[in-house]
């Protein structure tokens, strides 16, 4: 049986996330959301698309009112949770985190009722905070919720990283860790241009430089919007980590994880490296950190925390 995915959240994002799953040609999708038909809108226009594109999935949008709509996102394998109201020049990610907390809370219970089996990628912002709540009210085993941010932060980085140096991005390889916002933590020691890192290929003020534009990235794209935040990285991000967790690859990628006592964080999500596969996170993966990247890291942590006692979680 072909695989199931639904995607929450039927705007740039979400849809975008849903128009890049169907060429992959490998799973049925579902995308739902609360304005009225425009889900139905979007799926039907994709489900257009595949003759001349070439794919044969089942593309298929739902309205979510008063509650009714759930049940079309019964026994997916994997759900895409970008549903929220996302950010304007001026908001940092946090002052989301009131409304989103509920756009959020109420879909985890619904997906942990209709898809009880479902892996869980989480993209609304906070991020970090989402994640965890996500993980909270559905009750998943940890390695089934999992958040998407080092995916889309490290690819900013490699692109800064090959502007600067004049070389493919794909000879650039980059982890970028932590949260989501002002306590990312980007790695220079761990990112390499043809195996050689850039600590030994550019001054360390260029390389802070390219840290802060990573640091500030998702921030650069709402400001040139005005009216709405990124979302061709941030769906390719997510189709990685769906293409690692299908093809059971077990690819390692920086991603948001329950961590308990690595790297010295224990009982709240971060931004780590993890093996992804057909289990969704197999392990986390340990990094030689120094105590400077460290103390970076677990700063991230003590974030997310806080951001979770404002949620009451
Ligand atoms: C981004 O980084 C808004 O978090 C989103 O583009």
């Amino acid at each position: 049986m072909r695989k199931k995915i639904t995607v929450v959240g039927a705007g740039f994002v979400g849809a975008t996330t849903a128009q890049r799953l169907a060429e992959r040609n490998y799973a049925d999708i579902v995308l739902a959301d609360v304005t009225e038909f425009v889900a139905e809108g979007k799926a039907l226009d994709l489900l257009e698309a595949g003759p001349i594109l070439g794919y044969d999935v089942n593309v298929s949008g739902v309205t979510i009112k008063d509650g009714v709509g759930y049940d079309k996102i019964a026994n997916s394998d994997l759900v895409v949770m970008t549903a929220g109201i996302a950010r304007k020049p001026g908001m940092s990610r946090d002052d989301l985190i009131l409304t989103n907390m509920k756009i959020v809370g109420g879909w985890a219970e619904q997906i942990a009722k209709h898809a009880p089996n479902a892996i869980v990628i989480v993209v609304t912002n906070p991020v970090d905070a989402m994640t965890q709540l996500m993980w909270h009210v559905t009750k998943f085993p940890q390695h089934r919720v999992i958040g998407q941010a080092g995916v889309l932060d490290s690819a900013r980085f490699r692109t800064f990283v090959a502007l600067e140096l004049g070389v493919s991005v794909q000879n650039v390889d980059a982890y970028v860790l932590g949260a989501h916002g002002d306590q990312m933590v980007p790695l220079p020691r761990y990112t390499t241009v043809a195996g050689v890192p850039i600590t030994e290929l550019l001054p360390k003020e260029k390389i802070d430089a390219l840290v802060k534009r990573t640091r500030d990235g998702g921030a650069e794209v709402v400001n040139l919007l005005k009216t709405g935040s990124a979302f061709y990285a941030p769906s390719a991000a997510v189709v990685e980590m769906v293409d690692a967790i299908f093809f059971d690859k077990k690819k390692i990628l920086p991603c948001i994880a329950y961590l308990e006592g690595e790297y010295g964080i224990n009982g709240v999500y971060a931004g780590v490296p993890v093996r992804l596969g057909t289990q969704g996170i197999e392990a986390i993966v340990k990094f030689n950190l120094n105590a400077e990247e460290l103390a970076a890291l677990q700063k991230s942590g003590e974030a997310v925390r806080a951001l979770n006692k404002v949620m009451g979680i």
